[in-house]
């Protein structure tokens, strides 16, 4: 593995040793270990072409701790402002002798279009893509149903919400099918959840009571009001209605379901605050994992494992 851009066709054995990987390093975090010298002499370049609170901070956390030296670039005072393209910016910065870039940008494909230009010796990780995909974050969530359900083949799972502009939704599907969950639903109304979507190899599901019955992983993500267009957009009132996750709605779940979202979360549009932080949501642990995770995907693809 050179590069990190998409779940998609990575093969259950490397999805699992990236996994493995990750618990190595959660294990050594909880030993309060600061640093791993994997990394040590290596220079990673965080490029956030769109915003990111959680993935951001948790990839220079993540960088920190196996001793790389970590660069933000902040792209708002950057020369991308005056019209620099993206591949100059990276020819630069490639000059100041980047050895690891982590790409979030709102173009699907731009992280691809770095790794075919830059020098054989030079990482790509995806951080988030457009709609298209955002790998380390379907890691994480892998990574954390692992945790608490141990076992991906016996388990429903129900991602619900607005699945059609959602890279975190895309990434998800494709490793859980890999690993082997038998039953994935996707939930939420016609408009963000189209029928094409079973050529994904998922169930269809226009309503609550048909989506989450049984599941034993809730997946909640946010309507992504800044890729919509035109009448897509339900009103957050009517949304939180259908499909708001409240806890009459989330006792249609098994009585042991973790409730999990990649955030940011919309209190009262996707989710209802005493679900968020009830018992049976894991959202922070989610974030928490994700330095681990991070650290395992920087520490496989530079060929430094633990
Ligand atoms: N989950 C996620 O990508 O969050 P951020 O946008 O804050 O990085």
């Amino acid at each position: 593995l050179i590069h990190l851009l998409t779940t998609e066709g990575l093969p259950r054995d490397v999805l699992h040793q990236i996994l493995d990987t990750a618990g190595q390093f959660v294990s050594v975090n909880d030993r309060e270990v600061k640093k791993i010298p994997l990394l040590r002499g290596k220079s990673v370049f965080n490029l956030f072409f769109e915003n990111s609170t959680r993935t951001r901070t948790t990839f220079e956390i993540a960088a920190k701790r196996l001793s790389a030296d970590v660069i933000n670039l902040d792209i708002a005072k950057s020369s991308a402002s005056k019209g620099e393209s993206l591949l100059d910016t990276i020819a630069n910065l490639s000059a100041m002798h980047a050895d690891m870039f982590v790409v979030r940008h709102s173009e699907s494909g731009a992280p691809y279009l770095i790794a075919q230009h830059c020098a054989p010796h030079v990482h790509v990780v995806n951080a988030g893509d457009g709609r298209h995909a955002h790998p380390t974050q379907a890691l994480l969530d892998m990574y954390t149903i692992r945790h608490y359900k141990k076992d991906f083949t016996n388990l429903t799972v129900a991602i619900v919400g607005d699945i059609v502009h959602s890279r975190v939704a895309r990434s998800n599907i494709h490793a859980l099918t890999t690993l082997g969950v038998p039953e994935v639903r996707v939930v939420g109304p016609r408009t963000l959840v189209p029928g094409d979507l079973r050529e994904m190899g998922v169930r269809v599901c226009h309503s609550m009571e048909e989506g989450i019955r049984d599941a034993d992983v809730v997946i909640m993500l946010r309507l992504q009001n800044e890729r919509m267009s035109g009448g897509m957009l339900p009103s957050s009132g009517e949304f939180f209605k259908e499909f708001g996750l409240t806890p009459e709605k989330l006792a249609l779940a098994k009585p042991d379901a973790i409730v999990m979202h990649p955030g940011p979360i919309n209190r009262g549009v996707e989710i209802d605050s005493s679900v968020a932080d009830g018992a049976q949501s894991v959202i922070l642990p989610q974030v928490t994992f994700g330095i681990a995770v991070r650290m395992a995907v920087m520490s496989i693809i530079a060929g430094n494992e633990a």
